[in-house]
């Protein structure tokens, strides 16, 4: 059975009340209950692991291979924009991902532009809010399954 990991970053714990108007009144939890969901019924396992340190969210994509991750989606949260670490723990590991925003980081300040994975995800999803995660899932259950 395929794996998919999905992984969020720094502050994303608070989703449901943090910045309503950037992120949405849906909690970590729905998401995470949601992409479940679609996972299963696509006979596809899926865990969601969360934390706001960035050494943690390294050994969780060190880890992916060992726990037999076969795609990871990921937001990486601030961490987007400023870890170079990440990046090279994903590019490391081999394992394909979509990188996950809620809020469109294009439409916001300028250093939320830059994002150190867009160029190493084989998708980018951004300003779908929640709906973003299951759009990603759905697409990642459509790569596992063409391979
Ligand atoms: C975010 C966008 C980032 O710029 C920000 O730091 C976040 C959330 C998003 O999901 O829109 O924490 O990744």
């Amino acid at each position: 059975m395929s794996k998919i990991l999905v992984l969020n970053g720094p502050n994303l714990n608070l989703l449901g009340t943090r910045e309503p108007e950037h992120y949405g009144r849906v909690t970590l939890e729905q998401i995470n209950a949601k992409a479940k969901a679609v996972a299963k019924e696509a006979g596809v396992a899926l865990i969601a692991m969360q934390s706001n340190a960035e050494h943690e969210l390294v050994q969780y994509v060190q880890e992916a291979n060992s726990q037999g991750v076969d795609f990871i989606i990921f937001n990486p949260a601030a961490f987007t924009h400023t870890s170079i670490a990440l990046r090279d723990a994903v590019i490391a590991s081999g394992i394909p991902l979509i990188e996950v925003h809620l809020s469109n980081i294009h439409k916001r300040e300028e250093f939320r532009r830059h994002s150190y994975f867009s160029d190493i995800a084989h998708g980018v999803i951004c300003g779908l809010g929640a709906y973003g995660y299951i759009a990603a899932v759905h697409a990642a259950i459509e790569f596992l399954n063409s391979k």
